[in-house]
């Protein structure tokens, strides 16, 4: 029997159980897939406790929207996936799960250079992080300031960025520095003092800058060290990106992305995934819990574990 992780009240971790499902063959346009390793995101969790709004309760609601696996069936006018092929799912919903189908659009063939845990990492944090630096136009004339660039987002983001020729200082806490070198950014603490740092670490200034914290110090750093607020994004702040006369991603944000915005975010995971494949990206994975420890998975994403928490069915 397939099963799923769902909640029929808004709450803690625990509302999250396991119950069965019925898995219907793919429709039109439909691949049926056999679930691997589902992403753990942030808005999961926003999204389990009310933080973020999504509407009445009125049934047991599905979670995740990220994952990797194994294509079981595919529906009428599903052309490029055949049973058996292995893919990342993304932008999907329900994904804490054995089995989903999803539209084909919200699969990718998974090379086979990329486990199913890293695929499952991709989805939201790429796609983000990819539109965001491309809405905010960063080049190879920037110097960039990334707050929280330890996270899934931030890591992905340092990434683009350093590819397309930028410089990078991202913040973190100093247990993170290590990584957030390896991926070719300049760590500095968040925290106090933290305008004096990026000075420090970006003596010929800063041009951009791109809030996955979301905390006030963050957004008032940003304001600090950039001149031009249009090149200034939030992604978590998005309700209160306009009166600080900044930009912002979702999040919150009144404003829906625009076409542009959403085509690029769909692009970042073939983007993503070739790059994995060439060995020039790179996924920080976290703890593999199974799919019946989805509330501990979203406990330890609360408590800041590093790496992309992953669930297996
Ligand atoms: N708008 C959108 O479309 C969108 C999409 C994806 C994510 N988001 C939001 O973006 C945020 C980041 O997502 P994620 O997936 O990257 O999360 P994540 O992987 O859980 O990372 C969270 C990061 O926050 C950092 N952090 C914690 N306290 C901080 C502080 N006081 N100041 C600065 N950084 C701090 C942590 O750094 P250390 O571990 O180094 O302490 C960690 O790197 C979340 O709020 C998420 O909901 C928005």
């Amino acid at each position: 029997m397939a099963h799923a992780i769902v909640y029929s009240e808004l709450g803690g971790p625990e509302v999250l159980t396991l119950t069965d499902i019925e898995v219907p063959a793919p429709g039109e346009g439909k691949v049926a897939v056999r679930v691997e390793a589902a992403g753990v995101n942030p808005i999961d969790g926003k999204l389990r406790s009310g933080l973020r709004a999504s509407g009445p309760l009125t049934a047991p609601r599905r979670v995740g929207s990220d994952g990797a696996g194994v294509v079981t069936a595919v529906g009428e006018g599903v052309d490029g996936f055949r049973p058996g092929d292995e893919v990342v799912v993304f932008g999907a919903s329900g994904l804490y799960a054995s089995d989903v189908v999803v539209k084909a659009s919200s699969v990718q063939p998974r090379p086979p250079q990329v486990s199913a845990a890293a695929g499952a990492a991709l989805g939201v944090p790429v796609g983000t992080a990819y539109q965001s630096l491309r809405s905010l136009g960063v080049g190879a004339n920037d110097t960039l300031l990334v707050h929280a660039g330890s996270g899934a987002v931030g890591q992905a983001a340092i990434q683009f960025a350093v590819l397309w020729g930028a410089t990078v200082v991202a913040t973190a806490s100093p247990a993170r520095f290590d990584r957030i070198r390896e991926l070719g950014a300049v760590p500095v603490a968040y925290g106090e003092g933290l305008v004096d740092h990026v000075r420090e670490a970006a003596p010929d200034g800063i041009t951009v800058a791109y809030d996955a914290a979301g905390t006030d110090e963050a957004i008032e750093a940003s304001l600090e060290v950039v001149a031009d607020r249009a090149r200034i994004a939030t992604i978590v702040r998005g309700a209160d990106a306009a009166g600080f006369g900044i930009r912002a991603f979702s999040g919150g944000s009144p404003d829906p992305l625009s076409p542009q915005q959403l085509a690029w975010r769909a692009e970042a995971v073939p983007v993503t995934l070739a790059l994995l494949a060439a060995g020039t990206f790179s996924v920080e994975l976290g703890p593999a819990l199974p799919l019946t420890d989805a509330a501990e998975a979203h406990r330890l994403l609360a408590a800041g574990t590093p790496g992309k928490i992953t669930l297996v069915p």
